[in-house]
């Protein structure tokens, strides 16, 4: 069967999408979850667009030995210079350049004429070339470029040593049949087609990126970009789950193969959307929670029957309900550290120790622990940053009543590791915790958004908070899963001046 590599962009088209903002250690949580998932590509960043992108970036390619580990850059020597700083560690250096090519962006974006795009991208690969032995070229908005025009730079640039070319639907606007057809007309036109990778990128605005994806591997496309969840600018970009299971669900008709371990679907999404804080749709192919329920009772019935009756995919495909949680309050260090692991959690032993005290706390408190519950326990232990001295809530303390004023307290250390009580009042329990431990930086704090769910079902369920601030005119989002949801909120709101803080301590340094 044809291969067709899956070139994952969660961490930089995904990440670049409005109000989602991770940080190093959950880039790193993602890239290995991506490795599991098998994916060929991981495009981890755009290492000269900001210092806390380098980074994820250097140390993502330092980390990643299965897949292949790729960095963004536009056609300039200043970028791919410290994209190769950031990548030259990686087993097989890859870069990802880019350069604008219908008339509407030629003109207006980068105000150059056509003979000037083709020389910058020529010049670009030439450059790359001496450092990097994989070069991937985009043609920005390629769909809505001229045809003809994208032949004619991508012979140039064929011939100047790329190794991949991208052909990006950038802001959706193909249909099924175009999109195909441009492949086709491609890699019969372009020369030296058959010594390069030709790849779809297909962006969701009318919701045929999947339909648009699928025609270009049915039209010769090697290669496949998107992201999980279909995470992504505006619409969104493919939904990378959509296309594997497809691709293996209708392997009689498309006759290809992706090398994708479907079994970890289910925890790559689950992992993305925790920390990107963006909520699955129930009803999203493959990963929605209710992608697999079945409600009216003629259905029921059918497949009580027979699942095959209206299941065309097992939730154990995608590795749901896979293995039975064994865990509860009398287990040990060992069965957990066992279990962590099948998860895919390897912890170092002073984190392992701190999930493990507070899975004992949980355990004392909640009657069943469920797969859910743990992975939100491992997640959060796993991307906690160590090293910097940041604030931690000690205690928090709400007095409310239907006639009183809330008032919260708190007990919080520095990061100059000093006690502070800090006191204030609300209209509200969660206002009046917020009003609390704003008190403890310099200005306003914004909230912009503010969301409480629970995580998994039953009235003792763990509650999770999700708080978006606005401090220093930067937006950041923090988030905490506790039992109690006041709890919750007071860590939420702390981690997100956390982050903030580190977000600005990596702007003080230079790229
Ligand atoms: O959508 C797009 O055109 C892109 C390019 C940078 C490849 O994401
Ligand atoms: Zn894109």
């Amino acid at each position: 069967m044809r291969k067709i590599d899956i070139f994952d962009t969660t961490l930089r088209d995904g990440e670049q999408s409005a109000g989602i903002n991770l940080n190093t250690a959950e880039k790193i949580e993602i890239a290995k979850q991506l490795e599991r998932l098998g994916v060929t590509i991981i495009e981890a960043g755009f290492p000269a667009s900001s210092p806390g992108d380098f980074d994820a970036v250097h140390r993502i390619a330092g980390t990643v030995k299965n897949s292949i580990v790729t960095g963004l850059a536009r056609c300039i020597q200043k970028d791919i210079d410290t994209t190769w700083e950031a990548i030259k560690v990686a087993q097989q250096p890859h870069i990802h350049i880019f350069l604008a090519t219908s008339p509407i962006h030629m003109e207006y974006k980068l105000k150059k004429t056509p003979d000037q795009v083709v020389e910058q991208a020529v010049e670009a690969v030439k450059y790359a070339k001496k450092f990097f032995p994989l070069v991937q070229w985009s043609a920005e908005d390629a769909f809505r470029s001229d045809h003809e025009f994208l032949v004619r730079i991508m012979n140039e640039v064929v011939a100047a040593g790329a190794t991949t070319i991208n052909v990006p639907d950038t802001v959706g606007y193909a249909s099924p049949e175009e999109y195909g057809a441009l492949f086709k007309f491609l890699l019969e036109n372009v020369k030296g087609a058959e010594k390069v990778k030709f790849s779809a990128h297909c962006h969701n605005d009318l919701g045929m990126a999947t339909a648009n994806t699928i025609a270009a591997i049915e039209n010769g496309a090697a290669q496949v970009e998107g992201t999980i969840n279909g995470i992504g600018e505006r619409a969104g970009n493919v939904a990378l789950e959509e296309i594997a299971v497809a691709l293996h669900i209708r392997k009689d008709l498309y006759h290809v193969e992706t090398g994708i371990q479907l079994q970890e679907i289910k925890r790559t999404s689950q992992l993305v959307s925790k920390l990107t804080n963006v909520v699955i749709q129930p009803n999203k192919a493959i990963v929605g929670k209710n992608a697999f329920a079945h409600e009216s009772g003629i259905h029921q019935d059918g497949v009580l029957k027979n699942p095959e009756t209206y299941e065309i995919i097992s939730p154990a495909l995608i590795g749901e309900g896979e293995i039975p949680l064994v865990l509860g309050k009398h287990s040990g260090r060992a069965a957990f550290r066992d279990r962590a692991e099948t998860m895919g959690f390897h912890l170092s032993e002073e984190k392992l120790n701190k999930a493990f005290v507070e899975f004992k706390k949980l355990a004392d408190r909640k009657k069943e622990i469920t797969e859910e519950d743990l992975l939100t326990l491992l997640t959060e232990q796993q991307v906690q940053i160590e090293d910097v001295p940041l604030f931690d809530l000690k205690m928090v303390q709400v007095q409310y009543g239907t006639e009183n004023i809330p008032t919260a307290t708190a007990i919080v250390l520095t990061p100059e590791r000093l006690e502070k009580t800090v006191v204030a009042t609300g209209s509200g329990s969660v206002e009046a915790i917020f009003n609390t431990l704003e008190q403890l930086v310099p200005g306003a704090v914004h909230v912009i958004d503010y969301r409480v769910s629970s995580v998994g079902k039953g009235r003792d369920a763990l509650g999770e908070a999700v708080i978006n601030i606005r401090y220093d005119d930067v937006s950041t989002t923090g988030r905490n899963s506790s039992q109690d949801v006041l709890e919750a909120s007071a860590k939420a709101y702390l981690n997100a001046i956390n982050r903030h803080l580190i977000k600005a301590s990596l702007r003080a340094q230079p790229v």
